[in-house]
């Protein structure tokens, strides 16, 4: 049977006439062999999600028949089989694995069992020690006299492999253990996994050798790990967490907590991550839970969910162990990120600039709770590198949790009746030429404004709250106009009347008055935001802003020479020579003389403040969060004219991150790396 005929099997898993016996057969052998592929081969078959579907739906017959349950259910055993070739050790302890909860009333639940379970009344507030759980490769590392001796993989839970040679070369584990109160033996579990950002970089590198490339950072470590020679394990960037210790009655009496274990093994030097922390009953799990979740996408390394275990070690041992698992504990899973899919049809789509770029339009699929069918792949030679063609399985990932990106999947069987994408000769939209220009990667539609699907996208651009910002004209409507050609130029905008439009498709009368005066609204602007909504390419928001600032009238910007332009504050050569070509087009002057004509003005631009005794003069901000008092622009225009700089994301040249409410990850960062905060009142004072 190929892939695709199991991956169909297991989508059809419940058919009516199916007996539950032959169901649970199906599902158990459907589930061994992914096992064999992930744990054993290193080669995942199928993500994550599409094998936990499965087991649940093994685990709910199960629990409906009890008395069906088969031996070699997966859900019988902890993990996979040992590979040969490294000595197999018997556990002291053995490696047990932990039970899911998916949702808030499965925490709920959780919770309240233990007070059950403790004899606890139900408004006891139970303390927990909360971790992220890392996404890697389980294992147990022991130390003798507070010296490395050995590294064991989690095997079947009982039996693993003595992986030492491998494990001794992660430069994060120390090899000796630190303090004067080191146990004579002790047994320590934790977590290898790679950084998202290392997992890339080894993958590039692999590539390049023409060697394996790896699915994910996950089975990058695993893969590692297995690797016979040591000398590769040490060329690769491995990493490790610390989560716990299988230790002695006389120690756990001692320390008495899960936390206070974390404590003393981060003081003996183990790595512990600084999201370990402690948690007060159920809401406060259900925070800890939703504060990783949202940074979940920022932390360096993946994650699948959060675990929550009892603190205290009397509590833990009251409640004990059911099958292979402890009732004290629970891991929390975050929606699957990786979804499989498949790839239906790559389409081109035209930008502002006439760049081409191919879009993957996928079997809709749910990721991260939202809903992709499409999904840009960049360009051709992206395409060319992933090997993709339309017909192919692929994985769906949303990156940074916000785009979505399609990525091979190891394990599709490509079909006779695939097809390689082939970059179109002609612009789909207006059929002028599609051309590549010497050292860039995109293919240009050179059809200009002539071609609507530029055209759309120039006004839309021009619209945009950043630039001229009209509210309630969507793109939708920016299409509609631009179809019918009343739109040809951003002046036309200008020139729209309520008659024409009041018979367009749902627009009432009160939608065309109100777009009509926001358009009328939108006239006063600022000469940053004009510049910038007129799209020269290589002009974003920040160089419109300093070419306003340094030119302040918009005719000696148009006649300013290539030299006069270099002057300017981050132009270099392509910037300057690409407004000078924008303004030698005729067309363009006159787009800019007819919106001046037509009403569109800014207050003169502040002569530049060179107090050089500013606070911000020189300065580098970035800017996070909701303001109360001004917008980011306001913000971010307040700070240029005292000779400070607004850059994207916090560094270690940031001076200052001025951070409104709900400030997110760059607050994590910053703090990270000691830049100084500003909150809005220190900021409003110090201008
Ligand atoms: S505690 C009694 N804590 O999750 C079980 N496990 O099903 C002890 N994992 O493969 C496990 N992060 O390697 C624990 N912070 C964490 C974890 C964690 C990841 C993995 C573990 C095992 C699986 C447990």
């Amino acid at each position: 049977m190929s892939n695709l005929d199991l991956f169909d099997s297991a989508n059809s898993g419940n058919s009516p006439e199916e007996s539950p016996m032959l169901a649970m057969r199906r599902l158990i052998d459907l589930l061994n062999r992914w096992e064999h592929a992930y744990y054993v081969l290193d080669e995942p078959e199928v993500p994550d999600s599409e094998y936990d579907k499965n087991y649940q739906l093994l685990q709910q017959l199960e629990s409906k028949h009890p008395e069906l349950i088969q031996s070699n259910s997966p859900t019988q055993r902890v993990g996979g089989k040992p590979a040969e070739g490294f000595e197999q050790v018997r556990h002291r302890v053995p490696m047990l694995s932990l039970g899911n909860a998916f949702d808030d009333s499965d925490v709920i639940a959780f919770d309240r069992r233990v007070k059950e379970l403790a004899d606890l009344p139900p408004e006891a507030i139970i303390d927990y020690s909360v971790d992220p759980k890392f996404d890697g490769l389980a294992i147990s590392i022991h130390y003798n006299n507070g010296n490395f001796d050995k590294a064991i993989t989690r095997g079947d839970g009982t039996v693993g492999e003595d992986v030492s040679a491998n494990v001794k070369t992660i430069r994060s584990l120390p090899l000796r253990l630190k303090g004067s109160d080191i146990p004579a033996q002790l047994e320590i579990r934790g977590e290898i996994f790679m950084t998202k950002k290392d997992f890339m970089q080894m993958n590039e590198r692999q590539a390049e050798l023409g060697l394996k490339v790896f699915a994910n950072p996950r089975n990058a470590a695993a893969g590692t790990i297995r690797q016979l020679d040591p000398k590769i394990a040490a060329g690769r960037p491995l990493r490790f967490y610390c989560y716990g210790a299988a230790l002695e009655r006389e120690q756990l009496r001692e320390l008495k907590s899960q936390s206070a274990m974390m404590k003393w093994l981060a003081d003996m030097g183990l790595p512990v991550s600084e999201l370990s922390q402690t948690a007060h009953g159920a809401d406060g799990l259900l925070s800890f839970y939703r504060n990783v979740g949202e940074r979940r996408s920022s932390l360096p390394f993946e994650i699948d969910g959060v675990v929550y275990k009892v603190d205290s070690f009397d509590l833990q041992d009251q409640l004990g162990y059911v099958a292979k698992a402890p009732r004290f504990a629970v891991a929390h899973k975050y929606p699957p990120d990786e979804v499989l899919s498949r790839l239906l049809n790559i389409e081109v789509q035209v930008g502002r600039t006439g760049s081409i770029t191919p879009v993957a339009k996928l079997e809709p699929v749910k990721v991260g709770g939202v809903v992709v069918s499409s999904a840009t792949l960049h360009n051709l030679d992206e395409i060319q590198r992933k090997d993709l063609r339309v017909g192919d399985q692929v994985l769906v990932r949303r990156a940074g949790d916000v785009i979505p990106e399609v990525i091979p999947f190891s394990g599709n069987v490509r079909s006779a009746a695939s097809t390689a994408f082939v970059m179109p000769t002609h612009c789909p939209i207006c059929n002028s030429l599609v051309r590549k220009e010497e050292g860039e990667a995109a293919f240009r539609c050179t059809g200009g404004l002539v071609c609507k699907a530029q055209l759309t996208q120039s006004i839309i651009h021009f619209a945009h709250r950043r630039a001229i910002d009209i509210e309630g004209l969507g793109n939708k409507l920016v299409e509609v106009l631009v179809d019918k050609e009343w739109v040809k130029t951003p002046a036309d905008l200008f020139r729209l009347e309520y008659e024409a439009l009041v018979q367009l498709e749902r627009m009432g009368e009160k939608s065309a008055r109100n777009l009509l005066d926001s358009i009328n609204k939108a006239k006063q602007t600022t000469f940053g935001r004009f510049l910038f909504g007129l799209g020269i390419r290589h002009v974003g928001e920040a160089t419109a802003r300093d070419l306003a600032t340094h030119f302040k009238n918009v005719d000696r910007l148009m006649g300013a020479s290539i030299d006069a332009l270099l002057e300017v504050n981050d132009v270099g050569p392509v910037v300057a020579e690409s407004i000078r070509q924008f303004f030698d087009e005729p067309g363009n002057q006159q787009v800019v003389h007819e919106l001046i004509a037509l009403g569109l003005s800014w207050p003169a631009e502040e002569t530049q403040v060179t107090d050089e005794s500013h606070p911000f003069y020189g300065k580098t901000f970035v800017l996070t969060g909701t303001l109360s008092q001004y917008s980011r622009d306001d913000a971010a225009a307040l700070i240029a004219t005292r000779g400070g700089k607004v850059t994207g994301s916090v560094s270690k040249k940031t001076d200052y991150l001025l951070a409104g409410e709900a400030a997110g990850s760059k607050l994590d960062k910053a703090a990270a790396l000691g830049v100084t905060v500003l909150d809005e009142g220190t900021f409003q004072g110090m201008l």
